[in-house]
């Protein structure tokens, strides 16, 4: 079907003075709407050729990117001088755009931390697709988008979530200093009894199974308590991870050798699966490393009779999949819904916080963590650990 500026155009010679000068204020005022709309959008919005060379571009767009003082954005209807990539200031997002273009992508999205001329920094996620029409490729529309509120409530949703956390910890420290309180109470007392007896009696001091031993049960019990409030103040802790580039290959394969000579002696054997290169990820070494010894012990304490345990890592969804499973005791449904809890333990001399705190590690590295487990089977803790987007795009790089 045509549309009607093509109708217009097949017949303009037909048309009167009076009649053109209609059509031309018809259309102006067309186009001061539709740049009214673009202007308020609160989405950035720039559309270049499919050379990069800019022709327009919306408010929020320019507000949102600084565009260098030497190259203007051109007017309506002029492509800029120079590409896209040389009008902004911001180096991250000038590559990201200019490997858009040299790749010929079909879409690309990346976030980016950006200096506002007012000095607050602003995150933004850049997009790029084609701008089709009629099935032409017309040029490339791109897309700027702050998200810093979003992102911000996010945050201040994490804070509330552990603080929502911290109120558990805080009933379970109650719940655990119970007990330790009504032993210390009950023995101290026996001991009053027994003095009070002795008192009454010959006067002589009481038989030490009613004073010594029933002291050594006191300081038994204070020594608990002292180490409820240790762990407690070592879950609370906040954890400080100082993030760097890592190749966590390199660290699965140094720990396996650390561990080996104690899997051998319990008759466990490993099984290392590693991804052949696995992209630098960004992890606090000494944190990583506990959770995976966390994991590693809690594996072994479950293969009594020895088994395999199996460690892998894969790439998958732009995120590395890191696995450890056992074939061990394995554990029945309620057990297995409990065991990220603070003070969880089914072990005699077990803390239960190692798993809170591999939970805690891992949602600070950005991480995921899941676990699955059937009794008389084993376990499987599976954990996401998001990969840079510059490693990703190197990935990207190496599949084209
Ligand atoms: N691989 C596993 N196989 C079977 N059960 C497990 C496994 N990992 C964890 N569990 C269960 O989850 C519970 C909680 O684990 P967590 O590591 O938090 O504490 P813990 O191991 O009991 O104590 P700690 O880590 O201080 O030694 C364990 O007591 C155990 O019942
Ligand atoms: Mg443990």
């Amino acid at each position: 079907m045509q549309s009607f500026e093509e109708k217009i155009a097949s017949r303009i010679e037909k048309l009167s003075k009076e009649q053109l000068l209609q059509l031309f204020s018809t259309m102006n005022e067309k186009k001061s709407t539709f740049d009214a709309v673009l202007s308020s959008l609160s989405i950035g919005l720039l559309v270049c050729d499919t050379d990069g060379f800019l022709y327009h571009s919306n408010k929020a767009a320019e507000r949102l990117l600084s565009f260098s003082v030497k190259n203007p954005i051109p007017g309506d209807s002029f492509a800029s001088e120079k590409p896209l990539w040389n009008l902004l200031e911001d180096q991250d997002i000038a590559d990201f755009l200019k490997d858009f273009f040299d790749r010929q992508k079909a879409h690309a999205s990346e976030e980016f931390t950006v200096q506002t001329p007012g000095g607050s920094p602003r995150i933004l996620i850049v997009s790029a697709m084609p701008l089709v029409q009629e099935k032409k490729l017309k040029g490339i529309l791109i897309q700027i988008e702050d998200v810093t509120e979003r992102r911000n409530q996010q945050t201040l949703l994490r804070r509330m979530e552990n603080l929502a956390s911290l109120t558990n910890l805080a009933a379970s420290v109650a719940h655990e200093i119970k007990n330790p309180l009504g032993s210390i109470s009950i023995h101290i007392q026996l001991i009053q009894k027994a003095l009070k007896k002795a008192r009454e009696t010959d006067g002589m001091l009481p038989d030490p199974k009613f004073t010594e031993h029933y002291l050594d049960i006191v300081n038994e019990e204070i020594e608990r308590l002292n180490k409820i409030i240790v762990d407690f103040l070592f879950a609370v802790r906040p954890i400080s991870a100082t993030l760097v580039p890592m190749d966590i290959n390199k660290l699965l394969r140094s720990m396996a050798e650390f561990i080996k000579p104690e899997l051998d002696s319990k008759k466990i054997e490993l099984q290392l699966d590693l991804m052949t290169k696995s992209p630098d990820l960004m992890l606090d070494e000494q944190l990583t490393k506990q959770v995976i010894i966390n994991l590693v012990q809690n594996s072994v304490a479950a293969m009594k009779d020895g088994g395999i345990l199996y460690i892998s890592t894969k790439f998958s969804d732009d995120k590395i999949i890191l696995t450890i499973a056992d074939n061990g005791e394995g554990m029945d449904e309620q057990t297995l819904s409990r065991i990220f809890e603070p003070y969880f333990t089914t072990k005699a001399n077990g803390t239960g916080l190692g798993l809170t705190m591999v939970y805690k590690i891992i949602k600070e590295t950005g991480g995921d963590i899941h676990a699955k487990s059937f009794p008389g089977e084993g376990t499987i803790f599976t954990i996401s650990l998001p990969v840079p987007q510059k490693e990703l795009r190197l990935i990207e790089q190496k599949e084209d």
